[in-house]
């Protein structure tokens, strides 16, 4: 028997935190790889070049030319307008380029164009650096700069020096593929997400089915034992709730709490075997009929074999009235040979046994049911256990006065149970 709360939300627990560790690993993957590519193969190489502007005016990769656009005297010498024109040969993009230009001594400057122009006249240097529309020389581009000079002397510029960076082949390329490939890996593991979620649901619906269907089968045997014993209904219910509460203080886990309360709803499942004569009888029994009462066990252990589904539930019918001592029965078992659900399950019934009304005497009041219980640690009862049950009558888990018996019966269906009476059953999704 599967205690399904648990699975459910364990089974979600499991998803979602692997989620979570699914996204910050590709976070951190992508990152590395981004970072590895931008590191390792697609960083720029610095390209330098002198170019000359006189002769061939060729380099390998960038291909460098002037005009002078007009020339005139001035009272000072000559003015003249030089355009430049930088064309990148290369396959690759040339980026964030400054162009050196030496000048003859006494220049000055008079206007640029489509260049940042940073003056240095002292070394006779003027440097040009791209606008921001022009950081870019792309392969087979060219772009162009203007400039106004006025010098003492007609100028012919000879020679400028580039400086630029190449961006190698592929650079544009490698963040293309990583997106794709993590979007590839976040696209399977969503739809491994959504399927194992449906699954997950469907799951859940068919185990609610069974838990309806499990419900439906306690509820069912509830009422053949209670309309057997009309007298001591709602017992069930009472001694699965308590060995529930027992189990969940000793610390086991949420499937045996949940099976230790159906073996609970089920212990008495051979009363139904008893004769009506014998079961109701007012006076005192003879040796046969208790026999009879006492074959309720076996009886017990015979109709639930197989409910072999649910794990104790036959042992508990069948060993809940023996004995921590031995002196029990039906088989004399001793200590903890006596299986545990049977020995909480005892312990449970004799409470409830306790602190219910009979034929023949009311309940017993709280201080005489601890007394009783602690007198019973060793010789009826398993000693670790009774503990439990004492400190449950005297936190008040359960309580003799108020309790529920069949003197305030609410009705024909107030002793059977609902999903909220089974531990561990959580129906929502
Ligand atoms: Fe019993």
């Amino acid at each position: 028997m599967r205690s399904y709360g648990y699975e459910y939300m364990n089974v979600e627990k499991s998803l979602n935190t692997l989620m979570m560790f699914m996204a910050v690993l590709m976070m951190l993957l992508t990152g590395y790889l981004v970072n590895k590519y931008a590191l390792d193969n697609n960083v720029s190489s610095e390209y330098k070049s002198d170019l000359n502007l006189n002769g061939a005016r060729l380099s390998d990769k960038i291909y460098a030319s002037y005009e002078k656009k007009r020339e005139h005297r001035t009272p000072s010498g000559y003015d003249a307008e030089f355009e430049f024109l930088i064309t990148n040969i290369g396959d690759n993009r040339i980026s964030n380029w400054k162009a050196n230009l030496m000048v003859p001594e006494g220049t000055v400057v008079k206007n640029s164009w489509d260049a940042a122009l940073n003056q240095h006249l002292d070394r006779n240097e003027l440097i040009f650096a791209p606008e921001y529309y022009n950081i870019d020389i792309n392969s087979y581009e060219a772009t162009s700069f203007r400039v106004l000079l006025n010098t003492i002397e007609p100028f012919e510029p000879d020679s400028i020096n580039f400086v630029g960076y190449e961006i190698l082949s592929g650079q544009k390329d490698f963040i293309g593929p990583i997106i794709m490939v993590a979007i590839g890996i976040w696209l399977v593991a969503f739809v491994g997400y959504w399927v194992t979620r449906v699954n997950v649901r469907n799951y859940k619906e068919r185990q609610q089915n069974d838990v309806k269907i499990i419900l439906q089968s306690m509820n069912t045997f509830i009422s053949f034992i209670d309309a057997k014993d009309p007298y001591t209904r709602g017992h069930s219910k009472r001694v699965a709730m308590y060995a529930a509460e027992i189990a969940k203080r000793m610390g086991l886990s949420g499937d045996e709490v949940q099976n230790i309360y159906y073996a609970g709803l089920l212990h008495d499942a051979g009363k139904i075997s008893i004769p009506d004569a014998v079961l109701n009888k007012p006076g005192k029994l003879t040796d046969e009929e208790r026999k009879l009462i006492q074959n309720h066990t076996i009886a017990g252990g015979k109709m639930l074999k197989q409910m072999s589904s649910i794990r104790g539930i036959r042992e508990t019918a069948l060993y809940h009235h023996e004995r921590y001592d031995g002196t029990g029965y039906p088989e004399g078992l001793r200590g903890e040979a006596i299986p545990l659900y049977a020995r909480i399950v005892g312990v449970a019934d004799s409470y409830d046994a306790m602190s219910s009304n009979r034929v023949y005497r009311r309940h017993l009041n709280k201080d005489e049911i601890i007394e009783e219980i602690q007198n019973g640690s060793g010789t009826q009862f398993d000693p670790d256990l009774v503990k439990y049950m004492v400190d449950m009558i005297n936190d008040g888990y359960v309580n003799v006065v108020k309790m529920e018996t069949a003197d305030n019966d609410n009705g024909p269906n107030s002793f059977h149970i609902t999903e909220s009476d089974i531990p561990g059953v959580y129906m929502g999704i």
